[in-house]
């Protein structure tokens, strides 16, 4: 087991949506881990539910009486009280299903697991909010950069524009509740070990992930960011970016803002491969510590084009 660094401070059972995701399975790995009672829930999403290990419970989030039954303690073989939940299912990115489906999923899911946590008076709410909001693909130059959460959300997919109202949404929720303490992390795009070998391909041409400003999340660290957020007790919601400390690249960070953003304002200066997504704000608030980096598993220099890494 490994040691959580707020094992005090965690709460003692927690439902995690989206279980069977990649995100999610990094997450319930990590929680269980480090000691925390998880209940798994997912519709599954197409792979069977019984590749989730341990406590699992099939519930489709855009049904209310299913989502208040899991959070309440009330299905059956699964009664404990739940002291937190981390929403991660959604519909992960654009372009994956029609936009009005997409919407019709994500904004009722996360309506209900807002709403049933409420109802099950449950405290702490973490939820998968996305990159998206900083303004992705960034068609528009990004404001300045490292872009950071200081600027409104700039949706430009509908995705995101779920995303964004997510976190409207969450604001109200606490202003309703202030004894609720609920955390959104804009991940970036969520990476497997297994993802890294084609990473060394995107150097070819700095064009092909400008999109996020050549940012990724580790599922690893994505887990830790989710574990520090839980350990968060400040009422009132939140939102941090939750990226790893480096980019997808092996040109300098600089020279990647000078070559494709000319234009930008570049508000520090940047370490050699520091990200763009700046995570300063999770790092102070969060204690939130990437460990994790591609270039500790592939040789940055041997090119490997293989297929291209969805969802975001
Ligand atoms: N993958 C990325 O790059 C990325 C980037 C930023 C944010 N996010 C967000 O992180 C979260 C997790 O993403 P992921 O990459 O693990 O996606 P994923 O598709 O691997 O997992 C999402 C899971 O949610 C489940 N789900 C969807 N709708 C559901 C519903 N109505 N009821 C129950 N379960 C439902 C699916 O079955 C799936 O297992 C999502 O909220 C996504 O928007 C992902």
């Amino acid at each position: 087991m490994s040691d959580p660094v707020f094992a005090s401070a965690l709460p003692r059972r927690v439902v995690v949506t989206g279980a069977a995701g990649k995100l999610g399975r990094a997450v319930v790995a990590h929680l269980r881990d480090v000691g925390v009672d998880v209940l798994a829930v997912d519709r599954a999403g197409g792979r069977d539910p019984r590749d989730v290990d341990g406590e699992f419970l099939l519930v489709d989030l855009t049904d209310y009486g299913q989502v208040v039954e899991a959070f309440s303690g009330g299905a059956d073989e699964h009664t404990g009280r739940v002291d937190a939940v981390v929403h991660l299912a959604a519909v992960p990115a654009p372009g994956l299903l029609p936009n009005a489906t997409t919407f019709a999923n994500n904004s009722a899911a996360t309506y209900n697991t807002f709403a049933a946590a409420r109802a099950a008076a449950i405290k702490r709410v973490v939820w998968a909010s996305s990159e998206t909001v900083l303004g992705l693909p960034f068609d528009t130059p990004p404001p300045y950069a490292p872009v950071d959460e200081e600027y409104p959300p700039r949706p430009e997919s509908t995705y995101s524009l779920n995303k964004a109202l997510e976190e409207e949404m969450a604001r109200h929720f606490c202003r309703w509740d202030p004894e609720l303490v609920m955390v959104g992390l804009r991940f970036s795009n969520v990476m497997d070990v297994e993802d890294y070998a084609q990473f060394p391909s995107f150097d070819a041409d700095p064009q092909l992930r400008r999109w996020n400003l050549w940012g990724y999340i580790d599922a690893r660290d994505g887990a830790q960011a989710v574990e520090r957020a839980l350990a968060h007790d400040l009422p009132g919601a939140d939102v941090f970016i939750i990226a790893n400390a480096d980019t997808v690249m092996s040109r300098s960070s600089a020279r990647l803002m000078a070559e494709v953003y000319p234009g930008v304002e570049v508000r520090k200066e940047l370490g050699e491969h520091e990200t763009l997504l700046s995570i300063d704000k999770a790092r102070r608030v969060l204690g939130y510590a990437p460990q994790h980096s591609w270039r500790n598993h592939v040789d940055p220099r041997a090119a490997d084009a293989r297929r291209p890494v969805s969802g975001r």
